[in-house]
């Protein structure tokens, strides 16, 4: 999260700030096991397949629930953020059920890995660790800084009292044996790739993603604004044509012509002038993204 002191943070939003870090470390390491150079061996399998578990088990199982209390308080306070936060309700389920899918998938390549679904393999792990990536992202930058501002001391001590029912099985003080070759693990990687070189290269990519993300937002408004002027260009062209909009006088005959080409020609500037305004909006929130000072 941007910007508040975490040690100020109710002890709630700090766990799942916390979190969000650990998972984040996790999902860095997934990537970089399914993009490396050299083929899958086994234990690539084993370690991807164990964090997949762990992100099953704890982030569907108890994260994202929590959330899901948190985002319901928070909409009751602002109605305005309905919407954003059934989509991010919508992907906790979505998110599950993909981990789900994951998993079983690479319980399947550790018995048996067969060098003609490795690409799929790859290419679903990658997929898998931005999409959840993004969808942290997203929640810490509009929902978490929201939730902060709006809820009221009695809201966190509610969300605390069911919140911290459920220990991390990896992270937490005691390590369940289900997760314990990757808490082992976790201990060599942290010698082996220091802390500030993993905590940088996330911090890149997450400007990369923020900004392809602002590009995609930026892409999808000037469609809309291209699809709108195509269909009131259609529209006066069909009034024109069925006679709606016919003449009733020789003058009016004469300049339909230029009367239609103006119309053409002003929807078209407008057009164009949108089109200009959210080309400037993206690519300044784009160079934001890239440029933004470190969060966390
Ligand atoms: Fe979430
Ligand atoms: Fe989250």
């Amino acid at each position: 999260m941007s910007g508040p002191n975490p040690a100020a943070l109710p002890s709630v939003l700090a766990c799942l700030a916390e979190e969000h870090r650990h998972m984040r470390a996790l999902l860095k390491l997934l990537e970089l096991r399914a993009s490396q150079r050299a083929a899958l061996e086994l234990a690539d399998y084993y370690l991807m397949r164990d964090i997949v578990a762990y992100l099953h088990d704890y982030p569907d199982q108890v994260h994202h629930p929590t959330e899901d209390l948190l985002f319901t308080r928070l909409g009751k306070l602002r109605p305005d953020l309905r919407s954003e936060i059934e989509s991010v309700k919508n992907q906790h389920r979505q998110l599950a059920r993909a981990s789900s899918r994951l998993l079983e998938d690479l319980e399947a390549a550790t018995s048996a890995p067969a060098i003609r679904s490795e690409q799929a393999i790859r290419k679903r792990v990658q997929s898998f660790a931005l999409h959840q990536q993004r969808h942290m992202q997203r929640e810490n930058r509009s929902l978490f800084a929201a939730a902060l501002a709006e809820l009221k001391p009695a809201d966190w001590k509610a969300l605390s009292r069911r919140a911290h029912l459920h220990e991390d099985p990896l992270f937490g003080s005691t390590v369940q044996s289900r997760h314990r070759s990757l808490f082992e693990f976790l201990l060599d990687a942290d010698r082996l790739f220091p802390l500030a070189v993993a905590n940088s290269a996330m911090d890149t990519q997450e400007r990369l993603i923020a900004a392809v993300t602002a590009i995609e937002q930026g892409g999808q408004q000037g469609l809309a604004i291209m699809r709108q002027a195509a269909g009131s260009l259609i529209e006066e062209t069909r009034a024109r044509l069925s006679g709606a909009k016919q003449a009733t006088s020789l003058l009016g005959l004469m300049t339909t012509p230029w009367q239609f080409g103006w119309v053409v020609a002003r929807t078209f500037g407008d057009c164009s002038w949108k089109l200009l305004g959210i080309s400037a909006t993206t690519t300044r929130q784009a160079c934001v993204a890239v440029w933004q000072r470190p969060r966390e």
